[in-house]
């Protein structure tokens, strides 16, 4: 989704940081992309481009949890530990909600697998965002892996937009269309 919606903003002229995790997918032409493989380097990379941004869109499916050691090489059988403890993950879009501008449009995105719209709604508030695009992710033909989503888009004035089942680029290109004129507004 993050590389579709990277694609339809820089088709409406905006100028574009694409900041991904590991995917098996090109690099998109004349966008600006920075690849992290942890949830600190993303970290990092989104709070370093944050305050020069206008519309911040974080979509990135990114773990809440990490292993608490880090081997820096392969461990062999007797090696390996009989637990994994695990430590927690910095919430990114939290930490930038706690930091946005008046002139700033923070969206996030709510994979759910059920009471979807509620749990999106509540995630709009805590993370103080302006918008959040629901996602079923129970539906094997949509979301994660595919090529096909079906959101619902929810603002913060209580708007809200059912996009149907279609391409993720076509799904992309609706969001930022509803999106844009909200950013323009807020920019100006
Ligand atoms: O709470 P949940 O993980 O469902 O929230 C989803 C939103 O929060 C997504 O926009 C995702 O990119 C973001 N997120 C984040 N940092 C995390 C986990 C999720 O920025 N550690």
């Amino acid at each position: 989704m993050g590389y579709a919606l990277a694609e339809a903003a820089k088709d409406l002229k905006m100028e574009v940081s694409l900041i991904s995790g590991p995917v098996n997918l090109p690099n998109p032409k004349g966008v600006h992309l920075v690849r992290v493989e942890t949830a600190i380097e993303m970290q990092e990379a989104m709070e370093s481009q944050f305050e020069g941004t206008d519309l911040i869109i974080m979509c990135a499916a990114v773990s809440d949890h990490r292993p608490s050691v880090k081997y820096e090489k392969k461990l062999r059988k007797d090696e390996f530990p009989n637990r994994i403890i695990f430590k927690r993950n910095p919430d990114i879009l939290k930490i930038l909600g706690r930091k946005k501008k008046k002139n700033q449009v923070l969206v996030g995105f709510a994979a759910e697998t059920n009471d979807i719209l509620n749990s999106a709604q509540n995630k709009l508030k805590e993370k103080n965002l302006d918008w959040i695009v629901a996602n079923d992710v129970s539906k094997n033909d949509i979301g994660f892996s595919s090529d096909k989503n079906e959101v619902t888009l929810i603002s913060v004035d209580g708007f809200q937009m059912q996009i149907p089942s279609n391409n993720k680029s076509k799904i992309a290109k609706e969001i930022l269309d509803a999106i844009y004129p909200s950013c323009l507004e807020k920019v100006r």
